[in-house]
């Protein structure tokens, strides 16, 4: 894998044709284009199916938590659409086995979100959690080995202690990735580019600082080479 393999750029915009004219100024610069909750209810699962039947890797960010048979039967219609990646609340077995079978024999690899990458201690302590953030993410980390998932979405904070915990068999998405200098926005546990693949990332998902840039694509291509020169 390149470095433009390992870059998510996260379509966070309303509709789909605003999708599609960001993916063409990006072009080649980003290898995954991560459709999340704004697009998908802005008419984007039809552009997911769109973007797959193209041969491009799509990553539906639905981040489910639901019982287990609608997580099941929503994961199987997602599989159906010709996903790459998928996302998951990773806070428990049952949501995880759902997943599993949903996918069946599909190609769709399941992410487990640990810790949304906008909350910090404080937030954790709020929802009633006893553990902060790090533990957290490497208590749901470990789950996601018992269910079988391919990876989890973790900050890059936590991934060299993920990747130290549950070994090399798996893969770790990171976003809440900022390039030196980036406004942080809403981000809690920000990281550059380059800390993040050296502190394990096996691809790093970036919103804002490509899609709000003036030049979408130099922005990727700039990431793309912090991504390269971390990977030596
Ligand atoms: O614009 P920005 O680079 O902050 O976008 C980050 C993207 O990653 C958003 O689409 C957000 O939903 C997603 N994400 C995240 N933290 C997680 C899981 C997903 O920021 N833990």
């Amino acid at each position: 894998m390149n470095g433009a393999d390992r870059l998510i750029v996260a379509l966070d915009v309303a509709r789909p044709q605003e999708a599609r004219d960001l993916i063409a100024r990006i072009g080649d610069a980003a290898g995954v284009w991560k459709v999340g909750l704004e697009l998908l209810y802005g008419g984007g699962i039809e552009l997911v199916r769109e973007l797959a039947d193209q041969g491009q890797q799509v990553f539906v960010d639905a981040k489910l938590l639901d019982i287990p048979h609608t997580v099941e039967r929503s994961t199987a219609n997602i599989a159906a659409l010709g996903a790459a990646f998928l996302t998951v609340h990773g806070h428990d077995i049952k949501t995880m086995d759902a997943a599993m079978r949903g996918r069946g024999k599909s190609d769709l690899k399941l992410l487990a979100v640990t810790v949304l990458t906008s909350l910090d201690d404080d937030d954790l302590k709020q929802q009633g959690s006893a553990m902060n953030a790090a533990d957290l993410v490497l208590h749901r980390a470990k789950l996601r080995s018992e269910a079988g998932f391919d990876g989890v979405i973790a900050s890059g904070h936590e991934a060299a202690d993920i990747r130290k915990a549950t070994g090399t068999d798996f893969l770790i998405v990171t976003p809440g990735i900022r390039p030196e200098g980036a406004a942080t926005g809403d981000q809690a546990r920000i990281m550059t580019p380059a800390k993040a693949i050296q502190a394990g990332a096996d691809y790093l998902v970036v919103g804002r600082p490509i899609t709000r840039a003036d030049d979408p694509r130099a922005a990727a291509m700039a990431i793309t080479r912090d991504i390269e020169n971390a990977l030596g």
